[in-house]
């Protein structure tokens, strides 16, 4: 069943099964730009837009009782993009944690970052660390923000690390599986995402949670990222709570 294909079929929250919810929903926001090209209004105007349905998604994700939630908010390759777009971006994103980490904060949401900070800003990176303290030891939600990320960099990172440890005998190379080595990984011991989500049509990992994604749900979206409101939210996981998942069973 694919309700997408059926602008029709309205489905209301209520209709969510509260047991049965996805643990951790991973987001690919994009056709920020292509929203506002639509609208005749110049990039950064769609990536402001984008930010308010950032908002909009933790909270709903916090309100449903969702418990992980990871936004791709900049990619290894986002680099290449025009400075100006790359600074408006970094802007959005301390505006973000400025205005609204005291009521994130409030809400019980931990904030991690998945990626390497250590080429941004120094103030930018005081910002995010500020956050990433303060929200330490909340537990309702947890939200990954991937800023310098690249799936392919975050695997041989984490085997660089493996190999660090094995050579200073802090593991011995047999105890290594798929689990163990997961928790090299920016997510650690979190659970690998239920859904994946990507807005605007595109049909692309974008190199995303390469290694964590291996038996997640798709849901390929057609409204572009600032068009995403919770209502579009609720109708991926009534979806996925209509999906047969068999992660390679029968
Ligand atoms: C893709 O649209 C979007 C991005 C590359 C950036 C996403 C960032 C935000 C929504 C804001 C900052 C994030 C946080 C967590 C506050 P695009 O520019 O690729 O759109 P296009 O494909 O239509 O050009």
């Amino acid at each position: 069943m694919d309700i997408f294909k059926n602008n029709n079929n309205i489905i209301f929250k209520e209709e969510i099964k509260k047991k049965e919810l996805p643990n951790h929903i991973a987001i690919i926001m994009d056709g920020n730009g292509r929203w506002a090209k639509k609208r005749f209004l110049p990039r950064t105007a769609g990536h402001r837009e984008g930010v308010k349905r950032v908002m909009d998604t933790v909270e709903e994700c916090g309100n449903l009782g969702i418990k992980y939630l990871t936004l791709y908010a900049f990619s290894t390759e986002n680099w290449s993009r025009p400075k100006d777009e790359i600074d408006y971006l970094m802007k959005l994103l301390v505006e973000f944690l400025r205005k609204k980490l005291q009521k994130i904060h409030n809400n019980n949401v931990r904030i991690n970052i998945l990626g390497d900070i250590s080429r941004l800003d120094k103030n930018i990176v005081e910002e995010i660390e500020y956050a990433i303290d303060l929200t330490k030891n909340n537990t309702k939600l947890e939200l990954n923000i991937a800023l310098n990320y690249g799936g392919r960099d975050e695997i041989l990172r984490a085997s660089k690390l493996l190999y660090e440890d094995i050579k200073n005998n802090r593991v011995s190379i047999n105890d290594i599986n798929e689990e163990e080595f997961k928790k090299y990984l920016y997510t650690g011991n979190q659970p690998d995402p239920d859904i994946l989500i990507r807005t605007s049509g595109e049909k692309r990992l974008s190199n995303f949670l390469n290694y964590q994604i291996a038996y997640t749900e798709f849901f390929f979206i057609d409204e572009n990222w600032p068009e995403f409101y919770p209502d579009k939210l609720h109708r991926v996981i009534y979806d996925f709570q209509n999906r047969n998942r068999r992660f390679g069973g029968i």
